[in-house]
């Protein structure tokens, strides 16, 4: 419902995850992106975009902890990414409120800068991002599962 009209919404894989196959899901996906790839993840509160991003710098050898970064919009990790140094973004937009917002914190061009960059709540300001970028959609099934779905957007 967010996105633009006329996109292409590909959808790229469904899984469903838990805390035991996790990793093995991260080591799966992780393969599919490259350089300067932008995941918008989008899943309410406590869905387990933190944990997923976590796992994915630990696949890339990232020897810093992704924690929530609730206080902090944009946290960066290095990694190892095509064994070369690189950079994991880790942006939360929950708490902006404006695309001016999004601006003053220097996300216009931190993102389109070598690295990945992983954006929970991306979807609030969807019309920002350039095409083409993933959308990692994920869906509670219970309380020790969910639902992940990988679409590539498109123009
Ligand atoms: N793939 C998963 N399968 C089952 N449980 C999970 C999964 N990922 C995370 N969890 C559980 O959900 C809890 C919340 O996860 P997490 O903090 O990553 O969510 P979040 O989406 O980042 O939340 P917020 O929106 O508040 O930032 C974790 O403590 C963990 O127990
Ligand atoms: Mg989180």
């Amino acid at each position: 419902m967010f996105e633009r009209i006329n996109m292409e919404k590909k959808l790229i894989r469904e899984d469903s995850v838990n805390l035991d196959n996790i990793s093995e899901y991260t080591a799966s996906i992780s393969k599919i992106f490259k350089n300067k790839d932008i995941i918008i993840m989008k899943g309410n509160l406590g869905y387990g975009k933190t944990t997923l991003t976590r796992h994915i710098a630990k696949n890339f050898d990232s020897e810093n902890i992704v924690s929530s970064p609730s206080f902090t919009i944009i946290n960066e990790y290095d990694i190892v990414f095509d064994d070369e140094e690189s950079v994991l973004r880790h942006i939360d937009l929950y708490r902006l409120e404006s695309y001016d917002d999004l601006y003053s914190v220097g996300l216009d061009s931190s993102i389109y800068e070598d690295g990945i960059s992983i954006i929970e709540w991306g979807d609030k300001f969807i019309d920002f991002f350039n095409t083409p970028y993933y959308i990692l959609e994920i869906e509670s099934v219970d309380d020790d599962e969910r639902l992940f779905r990988l679409f590539l957007l498109n123009d």
